[in-house]
């Protein structure tokens, strides 16, 4: 298998989590004698101070030439005074919509090997495993009008949905559920949204379609209540850009780290994984991130871009193993006594363990 990948580590942690992530895409290349290519480019902050923008013409170029685009984390403090277009987020949201991905799919799972690192019980966690997928190229994120107004002391943003916005993200949910417990929770504000009542409308047309998969419906705000009281009630969350954007971080709580999630954006040009934690400039340059969320999105680059499966699995697997022979960065542990494990010794572990998998599977093909 050949690969052409992007790799954008951006600001803040981003260069070291993904280093770690690239680290085990390289170790899954020579142990399975594949051909995965690496190309860094600039985004973010990194990029504005180097090239004037978040999003350089040669990044974006890169992008969309390659298979799937990697990429880290963007954003930092010292760029909040500048005006939103040239924000190291604009980079992230204009290549998101040059790239055509729809649907962002992250998953929360509270495995065996880290259910005591959630500060909720483990009764209410064990067993947790929900999807979200959110709507990732409208909404409120892109709609226009937008302005800000300091003169006047306003501003405002415009929330907006076409049906076929919502209708091709639908199909994505309710695909995934299949593959899953076949339960979608659409998430909207339809008490008071019209674009939610749309919302609503549309994802209940697109549910006839899977009979086999249950559909429910849940206001944004008894779902955050929902996720934290008994998160074993949810399968697939399917919503819109903004409540999606709230709601996946508040299921790393399941987790006990943002660090814990990946994410895949699948359903356009390029696919794109990113973790979803974020720059963390507070962590930076330090060898403390946890470099799990960027190397499970490695992972779930080899299963929707590549259809490696096998190899995608190898490396879920690789990273609960670590995990239960309870070795736990900083973000992670309990025991604020206990030695943390750092950013290159945790990818040094995964690309262990991973080996020990490939290895194991292969053994297992020769019988
Ligand atoms: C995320 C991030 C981004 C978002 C930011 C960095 C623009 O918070 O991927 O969840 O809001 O989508
Ligand atoms: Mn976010």
């Amino acid at each position: 298998m050949q690969l052409n990948i992007t790799v954008l580590p951006g600001d803040g942690i981003g260069p070291e989590v993904t280093r770690q992530a690239v680290r085990v895409l390289r170790a899954v290349s020579d142990l399975g004698g594949h051909d995965f290519r690496f190309e860094e480019r600039a985004i973010g902050g990194a990029a504005f101070e180097r090239f004037g923008s978040p999003l350089p013409p040669a990044t974006l170029d890169a992008c969309l030439e390659s298979d799937a685009v990697l990429l880290g984390a963007v954003g930092a403090p010292k760029y909040d005074a500048l005006p939103t277009s040239t924000r190291p987020e604009a980079g992230l949201l204009t290549l998101r919509r040059a790239l055509g991905g729809f649907a962002n799919l992250r998953p929360a799972i509270s495995h065996p090997a880290i259910v005591h690192c959630s500060p909720l019980q483990r009764v209410v966690v064990e067993g947790a495993n929900i999807l979200v997928v959110r709507e990732l190229l409208g909404g409120i994120y892109f709609g226009e009008p937008r302005e800000l107004n300091l003169s006047e002391g306003s501003a405002r943003n415009t929330m907006c949905y076409t049906e076929g916005e919502i209708e091709r993200v639908a199909h994505v949910a309710f695909a995934q559920a299949r593959n899953r417990r076949r339960l979608v929770t659409s998430v909207d504000k339809a008490n008071v949204l019209e674009t939610s009542q749309l919302w609503r409308q549309v994802v209940k047309r697109v549910a006839a379609e899977y009979p086999d998969v249950k559909l429910e419906h849940l206001y944004v705000d008894a779902c955050a209540m929902h996720l934290m009281m008994d998160p074993r009630r949810f399968d697939v969350i399917l919503t819109e850009n903004l409540f999606g954007d709230i709601l996946s971080d508040e299921a790393a709580v399941i987790t006990g780290s943002l660090g814990m999630l990946p994410s895949a954006t699948i359903g356009g040009e390029v696919d794109l994984y990113e973790p979803i934690h974020g720059s963390a400039p507070d962590l930076a340059g330090r060898g403390v991130a946890n470099p799990l969320g960027a190397i499970w999105s490695a992972a779930l680059l080899l299963r929707h871009t590549a259809a490696m499966e096998a190899e995608a699995a190898d490396i879920e697997n690789a990273i609960w193993d670590v995990l239960q022979d309870g070795h736990f960065t900083r973000d992670l542990q309990r025991d604020a006594s206990a030695r943390a494990t750092s950013t290159a010794e945790m990818g040094d572990l995964v690309e262990q363990s991973l080996a020990d998998w490939v290895s194991r599977r292969h053994a297992f093909h020769a019988v």
